[in-house]
């Protein structure tokens, strides 16, 4: 469990991330905030792209960011998106299920926390296990 401190600040720096989404399709904008193990915090936006399918979510930039410089345990993640010029506080943006399945790869879905950031004061905190019942795992590949 990481602290309700904590919390806010990922929460600020998820609705910080947001500021520098590239969404000119969808003028809906994402921002997330990654806490790793090692209480380090990996910020991710959304980046769209005029083919749209290579487009990819806030969630997995920052994951995939933290990644790639060798973090892989994680304790929580705050997500805050809303349209392109609304204001706080924003209505929940709970994570595609894409982002779920690449979050199972990575974090224990007993412990590791899913923030719903609507402001930096109001927000909502799910088990990652909860927003993916029976997810595919490693261990569904063995025989
Ligand atoms: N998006 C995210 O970045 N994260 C989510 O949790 C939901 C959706 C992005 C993808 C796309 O750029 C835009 O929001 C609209 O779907």
């Amino acid at each position: 469990m990481i602290s309700e401190e904590n919390k806010r600040e990922l929460c600020r720096m998820a609705i910080e991330a947001r500021e520098k989404a590239y969404s000119p399709y969808s003028h809906f904008n994402v921002g997330a905030a990654l806490l790793t193990a090692d209480d380090e915090i990996y910020q991710g936006c959304n980046i769209e792209n005029s083919s749209y399918t290579p487009t990819i979510c806030a969630e997995r930039t920052a994951i995939f960011k933290a990644v790639s410089e060798g973090k892989r345990d994680f304790k929580a993640i705050a997500i805050a998106g809303a349209a392109e010029g609304a204001e706080l506080p924003f209505k929940p943006c709970p994570p595609c299920g894409v982002c779920r399945q690449v979050m199972t790869e990575f974090c224990s879905p007993d412990d590791f926390e899913v923030i719903l950031a609507q402001s930096e004061d109001i927000f909502t905190s799910y088990k990652l296990r909860d927003l993916l019942p029976l997810g595919f795992g490693s261990e569904n590949l063995e025989s």
